[in-house]
């Protein structure tokens, strides 16, 4: 499998994962021959890549199938719309594929994992919560959690950026700088996210400290308390690094996707830094084995 620049792609290539539209549904499943209007699918949506083999049907290691990936993210989704409208609403109807996605980690935890997924830069937030949600999932079974540790992690990740959803989609996408009162508004997304899941009943309350905690960093850099070291809590401290990792190879308006080595380069450069460096330590081994 190989990752390959949309324009770069020949109608000789299959594809080999699925593309996901912003909603969570899958926009053309793996294993489908490219064809030109796929192509030019992939171009209107500005897609910038994909992966693909050479040859059809080869076996692929996913952490989780495409089916219980795209169930989380239209359950976020729903439960997202639900909240805007007002309505109760029960965080817990996510409960079924969550658990689904977590066993399939599970399942699948001994396989070195290929953690990058490619999105539009159109994405939604909900993909970006979901992503961030398997990789911080994957890095709490190579720290030892149990499974009803894993769904409270999990179930609290998965809303991190739930106070993103509350800002303008134009200010996130923006293509060059922010002025400095866009960056305010965005370093108001964790209490507003911290907030929002505050009002809600069913989530536990680390959720709320997950989204509160998520940028702070283990040298006090982050924001908006300046927390430190031991201070966040070691859920938001898994959740930090997982979103940095998901954040950096992602492609974005604004620059490129870095490779998988760039990035753990990086992480492993602020173990002890911005970052717990247990968390590191279990990322990296999840990635690379070592
Ligand atoms: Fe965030």
């Amino acid at each position: 499998m190989e990752r390959v620049a949309v324009d770069k792609l020949t109608t000789e290539m299959v594809l080999a994962r699925s593309i996901y539209l912003p909603d969570g549904r899958i926009l053309i499943r793996k294993n489908v021959g490219i064809t030109a209007s796929i192509i030019a699918k992939l171009k209107e949506l500005r897609f910038s890549a994909a992966y693909v083999d050479t040859a059809p049907n080869d076996e692929k290691n996913e952490p989780v199938s495409d089916l219980t990936r795209s169930d989380v993210i239209q359950s976020v989704a729903r439960l997202d719309s639900a909240f805007r409208s007002g309505k109760g609403i029960n965080f817990l109807g996510c409960k079924a594929p969550l658990q689904q996605m977590i066993s399939e980690i599970t399942e699948n935890r001994n396989i070195l994992i290929n953690l990058i997924e490619i999105r539009s830069l159109n994405d939604s937030i909900y993909s970006h919560m979901v992503q961030v949600c398997i990789i911080a999932v994957r890095v709490a079974i190579q720290m030892g959690y149990d499974q009803s540790k894993l769904f409270e992690l999990a179930l609290g990740v998965l809303f991190h950026d739930i106070g993103m959803t509350r800002i303008a989609s134009d200010i996130i996408n923006r293509i060059g700088g922010l002025t400095s009162d866009e960056v305010i508004q965005i370093k108001k997304h964790p209490k507003t996210g911290y907030d929002l899941i505050l009002q809600s009943q069913n989530l536990p309350a680390t959720a709320g400290e997950i989204a509160f905690q998520h940028h702070e960093r283990f040298n006090g850099d982050g924001y908006p308390r300046k927390l430190t070291g031991f201070n966040i809590h070691e859920y938001a401290r898994i959740a930090a690094v997982a979103d940095v990792f998901d954040a950096m190879t992602s492609e974005k308006p604004y620059r490129h996707a870095k490779t998988i080595s760039e990035t753990l380069y990086y992480l492993k450069s602020q173990k002890g830094a911005e970052f717990d460096p247990v968390v590191v330590d279990a990322l990296v081994t999840a990635v690379t084995g070592e």
